[in-house]
């Protein structure tokens, strides 16, 4: 029996979207308020049940392997389906509910059902359903509820299954996790039970075809004039960077690949393509999950070492979350600087020791100093970005990897965020040059990059060293 209808038997026998028992009011209401309760709920129920009955009915009977992406065709069968089940079942309805009704079974069965107009606020970016009943959106930073629910833990399977099932996906009691895309390209997680407790569980990251740039990012305050200058000569000249944080990563990842000059031959790795980059010379590669038998996997790290045949000049790697940080390192260490990734972790000494376990991942017993000793000559930056507690994102350290001191890396702050106050409800404070200006200061003279001393916040005389 598959899962989806295991679902169906246990749940509530209760018609979904029934309202809450009304609390006994104080005094007797009058006689049009009482017919108002009675009415209004009743109606409201006939007409999700009959939603429901005839929807379930056209799922039942409509062959499962009509190819849905032919959505003419396959509105007429749901047209004369529809009509057909109206008849039978003598069900009269004005010519506009009739309509109504005919569209709102569509969006069911072609599109993902409430999700819909969710997917189509521009101010939402991300969509999180903790079970039917409980819908989350991230607005302009914030997390919020919305008044929108599925009909039951079967509904939002229903919609689960048809964002993986195209894509030759599978979500049941055996493999319960998935990892998926909309056809816009949205990353999409979900997780049903047995693992998650309060039902099936679905979190859309929207992607948007007009991704954030930095002129935005230096609008909403979450890096400076200043130190943008500094990375984009940092990625002119090469420098190998790390993007550390909890979010937003690859939002910044994709800004600092923009500065890769044009005429560079750029390999992209992600697990699910999300980096749109303007230059011409691009080559977008994807893993992919094992398939149904547990067969067909290439990792990231298959990629990264096949990228290594494809003369890159650069190679951005998505993220960074287990062996592939090692092949990542002998990339950068190999004639390939430029190459930048990100990876998740609260500061730059964290995204360290991060590397460091995640190099242990690729399974090669290699000695801890011989690992420090990698990641201390491939890593140039580590920009960390980091979530204030006003919800805004920032670039809150940009560090220099120097190099080692006995066992360990030794590294220097360029540019350290200085929080001078909290004003309703903002975080105040700017992201300020330290004074120290980094070791590698010649590569990005010899790329023709004439940086002012000020942007280290360095007056010219202590820059006579
Ligand atoms: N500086 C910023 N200010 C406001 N919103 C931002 C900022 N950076 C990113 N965002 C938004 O936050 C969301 C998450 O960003 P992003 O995808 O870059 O995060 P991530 O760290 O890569 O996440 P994950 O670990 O899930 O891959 C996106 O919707 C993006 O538009
Ligand atoms: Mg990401």
């Amino acid at each position: 029996m598959s899962l989806l209808r295991r679902i169906e038997k246990k749940a509530p026998a209760a018609a979904p979207g029934t309202p809450a028992p009304a609390a006994p009011p104080q005094a007797p209401p009058d006689e049009s308020e009482m017919q108002r309760r009675a009415v209004a709920p009743r109606a409201r129920d006939a007409y999700l049940d009959l939603k429901t009955r005839v929807q379930n009915r056209l799922i039942a009977e409509m062959d499962p392997s009509m190819d849905v992406t032919r959505t003419n065709e396959v509105r007429q069968t749901i047209r004369s389906m529809y009509e057909a089940i109206l008849q039978e079942e003598s069900i009269v309805l004005g010519r506009k509910e009739r309509e109504a009704l005919f569209e709102q079974i569509v969006a069911e069965i072609l599109g993902l059902g409430p999700l819909e107009p969710l997917l189509a606020d521009e101010s939402i970016t991300e969509i999180m359903c903790n079970g039917p009943k409980k819908v989350f959106v991230e607005r302009k930073g914030k997390l919020q509820r919305v008044n929108i629910a599925f009909e039951s833990d079967e509904h939002l399977m229903r919609i689960i299954e048809r964002i993986v099932a195209p894509l030759g996906r599978r979500i049941d009691e055996s493999s319960p996790t998935v990892d998926a895309r909309l056809k816009d390209g949205s990353r999409v997680n979900a997780v049903i039970p047995p693992i998650a407790l309060n039902g099936p569980t679905l979190t859309i990251r929207k992607f948007f075809k007009k991704p954030l740039t930095i002129e935005d990012l230096i609008r909403y305050g979450s890096v400076t004039e200043e130190s943008v200058e500094f990375m984009r000569a940092c990625v002119v000249a090469a420098v190998n960077v790390v993007v550390s944080g909890g979010t937003g990563k690859t939002t910044f990842l994709n800004i600092l690949s923009s500065f890769i000059p044009a005429n560079d031959r750029i390999i992209t790795i992600e697990n699910a393509a999300e980096l749109q980059l303007r230059q011409e010379h691009v080559v977008t590669l994807e893993s992919r999950p094992p398939n149904v038998e547990g067969k067909g996997e290439i990792s990231i790290r298959d990629l990264v070492i096949n990228a290594l045949r494809m003369r890159p000049d650069r190679i951005v790697v998505g993220e960074c979350r287990g062996g592939e940080t090692l092949d990542m390192l002998q990339a950068m260490n190999t004639g390939h600087e430029g190459s930048m990734t990100t990876l998740h972790a609260n500061d730059p000494r964290d995204a360290l020791s991060r590397i460091e376990t995640m190099v242990l991942m690729a399974g090669m017993e290699l000695p801890h100093k011989a690992i420090r000793e990698q990641v201390a000559s491939a890593i140039d930056v580590i920009v960390q970005l980091s979530r204030m507690r006003d919800g805004s994102r920032r670039v809150t350290a940009i560090t220099e990897i120097q190099g080692m001191e006995g066992d360990v890396i030794t590294t220097a702050d360029l540019f350290k965020f200085e929080q001078t106050g909290f004003e309703n409800g903002k975080v105040i404070g700017l992201l300020r040059p330290t004074g120290i200006r980094p070791k590698f200061m010649d590569r990005i003279e010899e790329a023709g990059i004439h940086l002012p001393a000020s942007i280290f916040g360095v007056t010219s005389q202590r820059m006579r060293f």
